[in-house]
């Protein structure tokens, strides 16, 4: 039997899955590392702890008696995007790795938008948002000069892991997407862009095809890993392109709700004309020359982490999730905003925070946690409003990632969303959809919507109850005004945080 391993770099772990010919995946580990938020908007990681994490999760996949590390065809990856990973010329890393949800660089993006102007939207076709990498280049240019002075290339965090692994430089498209820097419909990085705000284009590292062969596997990892220096390496996607590619998203008319750290709800582009006007993202896909529309709600799943640890540490993820079964829709009256670390869709706005509101004596940890929930879906609703009316016709989704592995949570994405929602055999979208990259990749099938069909299967579908949508659309036209209500207060208090 021959393998693939796709490995997942996200923010709070690295997971990597090793796959066979059939799509089964045969063994997974994963490892965590932390986050460090120095100041209040900044998220940072050391790389290194990635790539300890990478090599002891190749460590465990491999120790399976039925596998062999030559047996083992190719790599790839997914990778949490934007991540700002400066390199000297020596191809040393200069600064902790800057992340997707660090939000420092208001003064930046409102800079960018004055200098790139139409620029911005008709060829990065993004708005400028705190979280994406330019703005965080331009924060080292301008706060550590000296620094910024050696960087000889800028790397994504899934870019610096596989430089690693093969020693070869690259990035791929749907992960340049999110950089600002690429002319998105052109493939090519944008030298009218480079130019307009003074980041020399010599940074940017080559581009390839995400099914692109980067290289293989270096002896000094092979030797640290027990992986063979025959194993090729592929060069993957951005997690939520991946994600996608993981839940079959790859022709129109297919959507996903992918609830990781981030919450994602991502229609398919099969070409670059759609005009959302900057509202919600517009990427390359890792599928080729296809793009996706995406809106992002910055803490969905770490919403639901921060109140777990900080109200529920005693109870288990399952347990704490059990008890939100027990309380009718709505949670009594209580609402809850996930703007824990400011937001990015529908309100890009780095100063909001959160909120619960209709807090009554009668509430218990129970409506409390379902409120927290229903939060995140209303908030994952509001980008999907905004695809629906840029025209795109959602009646079905698939969803991935940790809203999939609940069933209270998965009826209320029908509900909230007032559609089909679908779930499949395997939740763990990104992870998969690095591995079918890297069997697409290695030959094993003739495009990547075979591999879907091979490796990708329905497990349950859940339909809204029209009792409950209803009850959630009048819930969630007051949840839209909360932001509204509490945007000047957020502004105000940013000043004792
Ligand atoms: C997307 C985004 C997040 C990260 C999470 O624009 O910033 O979804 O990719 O890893």
């Amino acid at each position: 039997m021959k393998y693939v391993i796709g490995v997942d770099l996200g923010t709070s772990a690295v997971k990597a899955l090793l796959v066979d010919q059939s799509g089964q995946v045969v063994h997974e580990a994963s490892a965590n590392y932390p986050l460090y938020h120095e100041q209040s908007g900044y998220s940072e990681q050391r790389p290194e702890d990635w790539m300890h994490g990478t090599i002891a999760v190749m460590k465990q996949l491999l120790d399976l008696d039925q596998v062999s590390a030559e047996d083992v065809e190719g790599i790839s990856f997914s990778g949490q995007m934007h991540g700002l990973v400066l390199l000297d010329a020596n191809h040393r890393v200069l600064r902790n790795a800057i992340l997707w949800n660090d939000t420092r660089t208001t003064t930046e993006c409102r800079w960018i938008e004055e200098r790139l102007g139409p620029l911005l939207l008709g060829t990065a076709r993004n708005a400028a948002l705190e979280g994406f990498t330019l703005p965080k280049l331009l924060w080292v240019k301008a706060h550590e000069p000296d620094l910024y002075k050696k960087a000889d290339v800028f790397l994504l965090p899934k870019d610096y892991v596989r430089y690693r692994m093969t020693g070869h430089i690259a990035q791929e498209y749907s992960d340049a997407a999110g950089t600002l820097l690429l002319d998105v419909a052109n493939k090519r990085w944008s030298s009218a862009i480079c130019s307009a705000v003074g980041i020399e284009e010599r940074i940017c590292p080559p581009l390839v095809e995400s099914h692109a062969c980067v290289g293989t596997v270096t002896a000094d990892f092979a030797a640290a890993t027990g992986l063979s220096v025959h194993t090729k390496v592929y060069a993957g996607g951005a997690d939520n392109a991946c994600g996608a590619i993981g839940a079959g998203i790859l022709s129109e008319g297919k959507a996903m709700c992918s609830i990781g750290t981030s919450g994602v709800i991502l229609a398919y582009e099969a070409n670059q004309s759609l005009d959302v006007a900057g509202k919600v993202h517009f990427f390359n896909h890792a599928q080729q020359d296809a793009y996706y529309a995406m809106g992002v709600t910055l803490a969905a799943g770490y919403s639901l982490q921060w109140y777990h640890d900080t109200f529920c540490k005693t109870q288990s993820f399952p347990e704490m999730l059990q008890g939100m079964a027990s309380v009718d829709v709505g949670a009594k009256g209580l609402l809850f905003t996930p703007y824990l670390v400011g937001e990015r869709t529908p309100h890009p706005d780095a100063n909001i925070r959160g909120s619960f509101i209709g807090m009554d004596a009668s509430h218990t940890v129970e409506h409390f946690t379902r409120a927290v929930v229903e939060g995140i879906t209303f908030s994952l609703r509001e980008s999907l409003d905004i695809l629906r009316d840029a025209g795109k016709k959602i009646g079905s989704m698939i969803s991935i990632g940790g809203g999939a592995k609940n069933e209270a949570w998965l009826q209320m994405q029908a509900d909230v969303f007032n559609c089909e929602i679908v779930r499949l055999t395997s939740e763990q979208g990104p992870g998969m959809g690095a591995a079918m990259l890297a069997a697409y990749g290695s030959g094993w099938f003739d495009s990547l919507e075979a591999c879907a069909d091979a490796f990708l299967r329905p497990a349950l579908r859940y339909l809204p109850v029209p009792d409950h949508v209803a009850k959630y659309d009048q819930l969630y036209r007051l949840y839209q005004q909360i932001y509204q209500q509490t945007s000047g207060l957020s502004e105000s208090l940013a000043a004792f945080r």
